[in-house]
């Protein structure tokens, strides 16, 4: 970790100073930003009644939702201009299939606004990158639009007469490119067309794209006490309530939405998802993370180690362009704001406590596993013991699950109280595979070399000194169990 600059510790402790706000703006989630003058659409009525026939079933989760009973109806969110890419000609109305943030933002403004640049709107941009060796080669571009664009998100693609192309759409993944250019989809969570926010309150709402080797918080929030707990008190979580504020409107447990999204005391909700994490976990080393807010309203995300921008600066976005640098917030002020959510329902002294627990494991799976391992793989690259292809070799996915299966789920078991996915489904996991498998599969790729290699990366300090003590007497595995007889 590099010292914090002068600068941001100004920044922090204006942040602390003023709870409420992220740096002068308040994040206090909207209510709806237009009058009830603006929807209603007389001609919107045409729609419900005759999709009532041709698919009852959408149009009755509709007059259940909010949305109806406020008199939005589906020309309010489904009309278009003529203009638009995906734009049709339907029953007298233009209308567009895709109703974007962007179109809910006339609405919900605030929403929107937390919700793009948020870790998850780039969900698309991001997973580009490792796609050939994935997708292409590993597998094929089939399962791309059926798996990996279910949960990030494809580039949605129209065609010449306005309908979408089928190669990627239907699809609501969290950071979906929209014909109109904005990135996600509301009803990833949202499910319409009830678009209810006490059914997203539910940790339901994240399971499919947070469940296996990605992100296996499901599993994880399941087997934790928090969701044990959720699972026997549901009846006591208040989830219809309209303000859901941890520690005022209900005090059963958390779910996801709580920790990652909602209001807790004073600490207003978000939906900007990345927000509290004080750490990227699913990388190959974890790094602790700054998130760098910009006047333009876009936000990045900078690991710690590298250069971190300062307030007023010129940077360079993702997609190339520039913008101003408003305010950073450091990976400390993050884990702060995280602990507010705890600290509604748990003492100080405890939420610290398990968030030292939590880094610990973090540091633990980086210096004795992760570093060497990266470490170790570029030596076999670079000595021409592997090929540069990716996946073609017993070792590459070796090393892959060490940090992105078992790897994550270690880092994600400690961080939300899985005792089990921390241990058995985790750091145990990584262990057994580095050492059973891993540095079995270096020496047989480096064979003479191998052992200078490995000894170059494998530290006493980092915990492998005990490698160097063969006589080790080892109970676990039966030897010199007899010793002193027992009941023989
Ligand atoms: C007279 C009946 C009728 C009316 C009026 C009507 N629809 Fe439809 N609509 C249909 C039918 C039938 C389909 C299914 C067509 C198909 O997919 O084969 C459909 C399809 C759609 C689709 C999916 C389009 C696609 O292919 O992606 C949307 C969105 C939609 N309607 C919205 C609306 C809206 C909004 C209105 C009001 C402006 C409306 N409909 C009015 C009958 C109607
Ligand atoms: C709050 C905004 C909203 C309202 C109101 C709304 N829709 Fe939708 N509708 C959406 C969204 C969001 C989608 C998902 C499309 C996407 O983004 O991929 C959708 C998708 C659809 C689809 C195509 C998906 C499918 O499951 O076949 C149809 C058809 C449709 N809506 C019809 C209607 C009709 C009919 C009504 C009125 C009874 C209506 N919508 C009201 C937002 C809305
Ligand atoms: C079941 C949903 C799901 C599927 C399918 C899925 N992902 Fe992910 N992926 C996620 C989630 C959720 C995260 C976020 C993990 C986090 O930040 O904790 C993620 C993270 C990532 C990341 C960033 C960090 C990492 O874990 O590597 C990459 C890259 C990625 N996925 C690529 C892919 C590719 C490529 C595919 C398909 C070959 C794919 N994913 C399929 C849900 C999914
Ligand atoms: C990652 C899941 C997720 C996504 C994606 C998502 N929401 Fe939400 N939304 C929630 C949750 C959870 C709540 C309830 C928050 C609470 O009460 O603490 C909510 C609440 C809301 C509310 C009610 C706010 C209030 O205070 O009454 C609105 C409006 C809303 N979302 C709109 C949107 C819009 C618009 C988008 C797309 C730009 C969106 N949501 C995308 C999860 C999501
Ligand atoms: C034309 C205006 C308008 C548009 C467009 C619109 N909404 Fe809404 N939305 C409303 C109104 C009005 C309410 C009801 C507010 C209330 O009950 O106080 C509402 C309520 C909600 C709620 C809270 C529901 C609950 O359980 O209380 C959610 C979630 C939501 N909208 C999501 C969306 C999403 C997602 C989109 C885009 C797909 C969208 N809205 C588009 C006007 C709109
Ligand atoms: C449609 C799929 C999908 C749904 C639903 C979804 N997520 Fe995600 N989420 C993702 C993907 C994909 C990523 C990885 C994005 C990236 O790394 O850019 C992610 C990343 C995250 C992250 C990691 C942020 C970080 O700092 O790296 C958190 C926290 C998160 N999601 C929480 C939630 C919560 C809470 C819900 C439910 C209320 C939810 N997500 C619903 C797909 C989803
Ligand atoms: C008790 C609060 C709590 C609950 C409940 C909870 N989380 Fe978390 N989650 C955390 C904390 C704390 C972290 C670690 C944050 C950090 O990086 O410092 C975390 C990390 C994550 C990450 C990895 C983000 C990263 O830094 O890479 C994802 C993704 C995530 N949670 C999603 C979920 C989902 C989905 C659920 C529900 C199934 C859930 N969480 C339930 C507190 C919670
Ligand atoms: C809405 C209230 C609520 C919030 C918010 C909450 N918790 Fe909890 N948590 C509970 C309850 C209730 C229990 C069960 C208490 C018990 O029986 O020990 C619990 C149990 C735990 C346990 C297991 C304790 C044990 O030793 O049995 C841990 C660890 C934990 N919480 C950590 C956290 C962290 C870290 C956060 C914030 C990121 C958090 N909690 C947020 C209510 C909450």
């Amino acid at each position: 970790m590099p010292d914090i600059p002068i600068g941001m510790m100004a920044a922090v402790r204006i942040g602390a100073a003023f709870g409420l706000l992220w740096f002068g703006e308040p994040l206090l989630a909207a209510k709806v930003s237009l009058d009830a003058s603006h929807w209603g659409n007389p001609a919107g009525e045409e729609c419900v009644n005759c999709h009532t026939k041709s698919s009852a079933g959408l149009a009755l989760e509709w007059r259940e939702s909010a949305h109806a009973k406020a008199g939005v109806n589906c020309l309010d969110c489904h009309r278009a201009e003529a203009t638009d890419p995906d734009a049709l000609k339907h029953e007298g109305q233009v209308i567009a299939t895709i109703v974007s943030p962007q179109d809910c933002a006339r609405c919900h403004e605030v929403e929107f606004r937390d919700q793009q640049g948020s870790v998850h709107a780039e969900a698309y941009s991001l997973i580009k990158e490792r796609i050939p060796a994935m997708a292409d080669n590993l597998t094929g571009m089939a399962v791309q639009a059926a798996g990996c664009d279910q949960c990030h998100g494809s580039r949605v693609k129209v065609k010449g007469d306005g309908t979408l192309d089928p190669d990627t759409w239907p699809n609501s993944g969290i950071g979906r490119i929209n014909p109109d250019g904005s990135k996600g989809s509301c009803s990833a969570c949202h499910g319409r067309h009830l678009f209810s926010k006490a059914q997203a309150r539910e940790p339901e709402a994240c399971a499919r794209c947070h469940s296996g080797p990605d992100s296996p918080d499901a599993e994880i929030f399941a087997a934790s006490k928090h969701g044990m707990i959720f699972a026997s008190q549901r009846h006591r979580m208040n989830l219809d309530s309209p303000e859901w504020v941890a520690g005022k409107d209900y005090t059963a447990a958390p779910t996801c939405a709580t920790c990652h999204m909602g209001a807790a005391g004073k600490l207003p909700s978000t939906h900007d998802v990345g927000m509290r994490n004080a750490w990227a976990l699913n990388s190959p080393v974890s790094q602790r993370q700054y998130l760098v807010l910009l006047e333009d309203g876009g936000k990045l995300e900078i690991p710690a180690g590298v250069p971190i921008p300062k307030r007023g600066e010129e940077i360079q976005k993702l997609d190339g362009g520039l913008a101003k640098v408003k305010a950073v917030v450091t990976p400390e002020r993050r884990r702060e704001v995280m602990s507010l959510v705890c600290l509604e329902c748990h003492g100080k002294a405890f939420t610290q406590g398990f968030m030292k627990q939590f880094d610990n494991v973090v540091e633990l799976f980086n210096t004795k596993f992760a570093e060497p391992a990266k470490a170790i793989m570029a030596d076999l690259y670079q000595g021409g013991y592997l090929t540069p292809l990716a996946f073609d070799e017993p070792i590459e996915f070796t090393y892959w699950e060490l940090w992105h299966d078992e790897g994550a789920r270690a880092r994600h078991g400690a961080s939300m109280a899985s005792p089990n996915h921390a241990w058995w489904e985790g750091m145990y996991l990584v262990g057994r595979n580095f050492y059973g498998r891993f540095l079995p599969q270096v020496r047989e790729a480096a064979g003479a070399e191998a052992q200078a290699i490995i000894e170059r990366h494998l530290t006493d300090e980092a915990g492998h000194g005990w490698l160097a003590h063969p006589d080790q007497v080892n109970p676990i595995l039966g030897l010199g169990l007899d010793k002193g007889g027992g009941d023989g």
